[in-house]
């Protein structure tokens, strides 16, 4: 079965970031044709990157970089929940994305991004990143408003209309990262 991993790239306290998180998890669940893991970053407990070697070359030396590698190993693509801080994705989604390289490669990637116009500032950094880690990043994407779709700037109330796009980011997803596989298995 196909795995999809739904990152949780916030860990403030009192973040907005897990109930979008849990909605997307929700809704993913639903489908039959993958299975969808909420990765949350808090419990990987990640400190600013730590490794002497570069990711690129796999050697790991601390175990929790071991323990972050096998999750992101476990998965075939990702739907990245993220923030938008200062017109980009947060730093413990960047740190954790850092940490990393061949567990990301030839993996699909899609995007849920909130802010006040949409977080969608912050994909954009995303698709960058996504370019290096030689990962195909879908076209599709669920822009939400901290205006719109939360109650008093906290409250998560997702305006109905943002389920279609949802759906349509999980088929392009699950689609990649199933014909990505031949790659994969190299
Ligand atoms: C350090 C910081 C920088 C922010 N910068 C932006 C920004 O550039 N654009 C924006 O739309 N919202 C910005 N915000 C508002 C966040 O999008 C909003 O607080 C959101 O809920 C943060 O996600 P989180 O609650 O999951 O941490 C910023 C918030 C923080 C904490």
């Amino acid at each position: 079965m196909t795995r999809i991993g739904i990152i949780l790239g916030s860990t403030r306290p009192g973040r907005n970031g897990e109930a979008v998180a849990r909605w997307v998890h929700q809704i993913a669940t639903q489908r039959t044709d993958a299975e969808f893991e909420l990765v949350d970053l808090l419990d990987y407990k990640l400190p600013h990157l730590d490794e002497t070697l570069p990711p690129s070359l796999g050697q790991y030396a601390q175990p929790h970089t071991r323990a972050w590698a096998d999750k992101i190993a476990s998965f075939d693509g990702f739907v990245m929940v993220t923030p938008e801080y200062n017109h980009s994705t947060s730093g413990a989604l960047k740190n954790a994305i850092d940490f990393l390289y061949g567990e990301w490669n030839n993996k699909a990637v899609g995007f849920v991004s909130y802010g006040s116009v949409g977080g969608t500032r912050a994909v954009e950094h995303l698709r960058l990143i996504a370019g290096e880690l030689q990962m195909a990043d879908v076209r599709a994407q669920v822009a939400l408003s901290l205006l719109t779709d939360f109650k008093d700037y906290s409250v998560f109330t997702p305006n109905e209309g943002h389920v279609g796009p949802l759906t349509t980011m999980l088929d392009q997803v699950v689609a990649w990262s199933v014909a990505l596989a031949p790659l994969r298995a190299r």
